[in-house]
């Protein structure tokens, strides 16, 4: 069966990554997550008080890009994917609300994106990848051979970040959630430097009314539809 390239871009907390994981591990591919890249280099900048109402010390960063390592690793234990940023197992942090509100300033930076795509790019050298994103199958690949669209009301999305963060512990706010998710969508639709927008050839799901086993089951369609 030949090996293809899937990218999945779409709103934040839309249940990309969940579905693009699950298609990962059926059908034997890599999973990359590359939201949490750009989690990681926001944790590094504050990590660094490098933003400071809403700036970011783009002259620092843009210092310090060459020497962020952001790479995956397996935990069998979980059974899932951790985000390691230069060697520290970030997974928890990058989660946090703290860096959820910092992330889209630093994603729209130009240089740090291409940082990133580059990374992207290295890592499906040989295809049989899944990714996920907001420029995946616009920027990083265009030639993907299959392309999703996901959406899924403000609402619904902010719900399900709540019902997530709520089960690790957190004390959220639905309210405070509800104003990142929008305030995202507007930063990622409306920023200079690749903004959210469907690929032409990109196949479009709202999944505000799916389970999560019809969005596995669609997706594993469309799937092998692309690689008889
Ligand atoms: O998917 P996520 O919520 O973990 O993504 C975090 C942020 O990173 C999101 O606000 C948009 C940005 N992002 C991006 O600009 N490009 C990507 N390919 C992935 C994420």
């Amino acid at each position: 069966m030949k090996k293809i390239i899937v990218a999945i871009d779409g709103f934040s907390s839309c249940g990309k990554s969940t579905m693009a994981k699950d298609l990962a591990k059926s059908v034997g591919y890599a999973y990359v997550d590359t939201g949490a890249m750009y989690r990681s280099v926001t944790l590094y900048c504050l990590r660094n008080n490098w933003i400071q109402n809403g700036i970011v010390a783009e002259d620092k960063l843009k210092d310090a890009i060459p020497s962020i390592r952001i790479e995956f690793k397996y935990n069998s234990e979980k059974q899932m994917n951790e985000t390691y940023l230069n060697g520290e197992n970030v997974e928890k942090e990058i989660r946090s609300l703290t860096v959820s509100n910092s992330v889209s300033i630093v994603s729209s930076i130009g240089f740090v994106r291409r940082a990133m795509v580059a990374q992207q790019q290295a890592y499906s050298v040989e295809r049989g990848v899944v990714m996920d994103g907001r420029d995946i199958g616009t920027v990083v690949f265009p030639d993907a051979e299959l392309k999703i669209f996901l959406t899924a009301s403000p609402e619904i999305r902010a719900q399900r970040r709540y019902d997530e963060l709520t089960a690790k512990g957190e004390t959220v706010s639905f309210d405070e959630i509800l104003e990142n998710v929008k305030q995202r969508d507007y930063l990622d639709q409306n920023r200079e430097e690749s903004p959210l927008r469907k690929a032409e050839d990109a196949i479009e799901l709202d999944n505000s009314y799916m389970t999560i086993a019809e969005q596995k089951e669609w997706l594993l369609h469309h799937f092998e539809e692309r690689t008889k």
